[in-house]
């Protein structure tokens, strides 16, 4: 049976959290990308979740948590910890932090550390309180692919794999959550850049905070996930200038939407140029791009000197446009 995408009334809402409670999947919004949920500390459902996804073993969980009482009783927090989680929680910021024993080894791909956040999408938050568990959850999308940031998207990947999907709309914020590393907490580093950008962790913590390096490396893995490849269209895409003259059949991905041309090969990720609208227009348009039937995508480069959510961005488009 094919997945059904349940509208977010107070039944549905009960219903999938006891489907959650017992063990099932279900594709959940949030403020970033919408995520496959299952019961954090239930192995098997945690197991179904790298089923569904064709997700390697060696690429751990996010786990996501209503607050930092309930984050607390999985990780082992610090001080900064603590601190951040007061700040930017709810909110897209994930915590890496040396795990508690109850965290099965199958969320953390073995290791001893967990990723940990609190949503901000009241319907996340919703199920998180009705559930009253802790609830691993990747982005919704096949492994590698682009993620899910409608509920169409998830369906389109993972239709014929989960059973349910809950409709929250469009994803505001678009990108995943930023990945901060405080396992040595006079050492922070970022893993993954998002919308909560290096510049204002450091200045919250009063200390400088190692930045993601810039350009993904071709095949190596920076943390774990972090392959230089990801969030990729099958269509070759290439970070290049749409501008010019462009060969037949190769779509144009541009910043801001281009005076004077229209075509269906022409797509943009702004009206403007804002780039809260670009992070949530990006998976859209790439998705969009991808099953155009195009030959080749050329996408605008972002200008990650801009610091901020550009340096994101510039992340996704990169990965986006890695060789395997
Ligand atoms: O915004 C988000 O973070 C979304 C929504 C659903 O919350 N989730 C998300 O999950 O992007 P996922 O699995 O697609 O990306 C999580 C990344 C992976 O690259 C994984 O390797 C990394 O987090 N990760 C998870 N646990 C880790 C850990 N203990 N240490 C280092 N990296 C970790
Ligand atoms: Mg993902």
């Amino acid at each position: 049976m094919p997945a059904r995408i349940h509208p977010p009334t107070p039944s549905n809402l009960r219903r999938l959290a006891a489907a959650l409670r017992r063990g099932a999947l279900v594709a959940v919004p949030t403020e970033t990308v919408y995520g496959l949920a299952a019961h954090a500390l239930d192995v098997r459902a945690c197991r179904a979740i790298f089923q569904a996804k064709g997700r390697p073993a060696n690429d751990p969980l996010i786990v996501h948590v209503l607050d930092l009482a309930h984050a607390e009783q999985l990780a082992e927090f610090n001080p900064a910890a603590r601190r951040l989680a007061r700040r930017f929680w709810p909110g897209p910021l994930t915590l890496v932090l040396p795990k508690k024993t109850c965290v099965p080894d199958i969320v953390t791909s073995g290791g001893d550390t967990v990723a940990l956040r609190a949503p901000a999408h009241p319907l996340a938050r919703r199920l998180l309180r009705l559930a009253n568990i802790p609830l691993a959850a990747p982005s919704a999308n096949l492994f590698g692919y682009i993620s899910p940031t409608e509920a169409k998207h998830v369906t389109d990947g993972l239709g014929r794999r989960i059973k349910h999907v809950l409709d929250g709309g469009a994803c505001a914020v678009g990108v995943e959550s930023t990945i901060i590393d405080l396992t040595n907490p006079t050492k922070p580093r970022i893993l993954r850049p998002g919308a909560v950008s290096a510049a204002a962790l450091a200045k919250f913590l009063g200390r400088p905070v190692a930045q993601a390096p810039r350009k993904a490396m071709k095949g190596r893995q920076l943390a774990p996930g972090m392959l230089a490849r990801h969030y990729s269209p099958r269509t070759p895409l290439v970070l290049r200038s749409p501008r010019g003259r462009r060969p037949d059949n190769v779509a144009g991905i541009f910043l801001r939407k281009p005076a004077g041309r229209t075509g269906r090969d022409i797509y943009w990720l702004s009206e403007r140029g804002a780039l809260a609208e670009v992070a949530r227009n990006l998976y859209r348009v790439l998705r969009a791009a991808d099953q155009g039937g195009h030959r080749q995508i050329w996408a605008e480069p972002l200008p990650a000197a801009a610091g901020g959510l550009a340096v994101a961005l510039h992340d996704r488009l990169q990965r986006a446009a890695a060789k395997a």
